[in-house]
């Protein structure tokens, strides 16, 4: 069965890279698919992150990285993807990611939604937290691979 792991990864953290070493376990592929989201301003682009969860990733051999426009079960349905996996951390996550899993099943029935729980060091991690934290000079490095830690601080303070 192959998994298409949806999300804007901008940047992608520990908690991301916890879902797809876990979803990799469960799943003969998972196919990483950052959303090219034409009405959002990232802060990186679609081919950076891209470049970033690549890197992150190489460890694990059943897992694939690309980027995709328009509905994500069009895109699962060309890939041959039998599931959606998504990451549930506290309660504010579940009513919009269950909205999100009826709307794709009424889209296409043969897909499924599977969301696996957060590691609980990482229940409060997102990518907006690290976006936050590193625009103020805060600490990431605990939060995001080296890798994105050395790219967020480029960005942010030109080092
Ligand atoms: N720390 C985490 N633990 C488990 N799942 C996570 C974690 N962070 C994100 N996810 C899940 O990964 C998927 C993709 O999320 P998304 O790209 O929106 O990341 P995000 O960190 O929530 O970013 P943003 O702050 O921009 O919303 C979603 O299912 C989300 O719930
Ligand atoms: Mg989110």
């Amino acid at each position: 069965m192959i998994a298409i792991y949806p999300g804007s990864f901008d940047p992608v953290t520990l908690g991301h890279i916890d879902i797809v070493e876990r979803g990799a376990k469960l799943f003969d592929k998972v196919i990483v698919a950052v959303l090219s989201n034409p009405s959002k301003k990232p802060l990186f682009s679609v081919d950076k992150r891209i470049e970033q969860i690549t890197q992150c990733t190489k460890h694990i051999a059943n897992v694939e990285v690309d980027s995709f426009i328009g509905l994500t079960v069009d895109y699962a349905k060309l890939h041959h993807a039998g599931v959606l996996l998504r990451g549930l951390r506290v309660l504010s996550d579940f009513e919009k990611e269950l909205q999100m899993a009826h709307t794709n099943k009424t889209l296409n029935n043969e897909i499924e939604t599977v969301f696996l729980a957060t590691t609980k060091e990482y229940s409060f991690l997102s990518s907006s937290i690290v976006k936050e934290i590193a625009q103020f000079g805060g600490v990431i490095d605990h939060l995001v691979s080296d890798n994105v830690a050395q790219d967020m601080y480029q960005k942010y303070h030109n080092k």
